[in-house]
This record gives structure tokens, sequence and C-alpha cells, in this order.
């Protein structure tokens, strides 16, 4: 089945990437020198922001992705629902979200639009045609 594309007005796109990038800022990235802010817009119009969390043990660390869901449901509760998320780097670099981090916006944002910089520019993706088949119990 295919999910409608619902796209966000580019008021709202700016005022995500905004967001974003003031998160940003707020990075802890000393091992990679990696700098990711996240904005996301939930279906109720409320913009939650999240940046990345590295880890000496590599691997514990936290994409701005998922930093901003999990700030989301801290702040608001369990029903979330994901609009749309931007993604933006200090590099100027293409950055879409990583493999788990696609998982984790699926399973809050079946519908979500993705706003992230591609190799070719800013680019406007739906979550099924980053993550086609995402996993879903029941
Ligand atoms: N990172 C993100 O926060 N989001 C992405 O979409 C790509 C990668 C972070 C993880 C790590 O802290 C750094 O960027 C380098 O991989």
């Amino acid at each position: 089945m295919s999910s409608p594309r619902k796209d966000v007005s580019s008021k709202q796109n700016q005022r995500l990437l905004s967001a974003a990038r003031k998160a940003m800022k707020r990075a802890y990235a000393p091992y990679s020198q990696f700098k990711v802010g996240a904005a996301l817009l939930t279906s109720k119009g409320e913009v939650f922001t999240g940046c990345n969390v590295e880890n000496a043990s590599y691997g514990m660390s936290n994409c701005a992705e998922r930093t901003a869901i999990f700030a989301a449901i801290a702040k608001s509760g369990p029903g979330l629902n994901i609009r749309a998320i931007a993604v933006v780097n200090d590099q100027g670099v293409p950055c879409s979200p990583c493999g788990a981090c696609r998982q984790v916006i699926y399973e809050f944002g079946p519908e979500a639009m993705i706003f992230f910089q591609s190799s070719k520019g800013w680019k406007e993706s739906h979550i099924t045609e980053l993550l086609p088949e995402g996993f879903r119990l029941k």
C-alpha cells in the first residue's frame, strides 16, 4: 500500500531548518567533529529539536534525529506523530538519516517527510522512500 505524500510548506521547512541549526550548535561531537542538528514537526504543529551526542565508546553515540524524537516523547508523551523532520550539519555536506534513525522515524512517522541535504542539493523524501518495508509490530 502506498502512503500519501503530504509536503510541508516552505515556511514550515524554513522554521524546521532554523530550529535544527540552533540545535546543531549544541552537539557533542569531539570524536567525529561532525555536528548534526535535527528538528521535527509534529502533527499538532509543535517543534522539537536534537543534536548528536557522541561517546568515547563510539557505538553508544546518538544521532541528532533520535535525540529529537526521544526529547519529543520525554516532553509530550508517547502519542508522537512526526509530520516532518529536517536534518542539518555543520559541514554543509550530504547527510541523510542513517538506517537506525529511519526505522525510529518510521515508528512515530509512517508518513513523515524528511528534509535533508543530498548529493544533489536539498531534498524532501517520504520516509518510505528512504525506508521501504519498515518494520512494525502488529
Ligand atoms: N549523525 C547524525 O547525528 N545524524 C545523521 O543523520 C548522520 C550521522 C552523527 C552520528 C555521529 O555523531 C556523527 O554524525 C558522525 O557519524
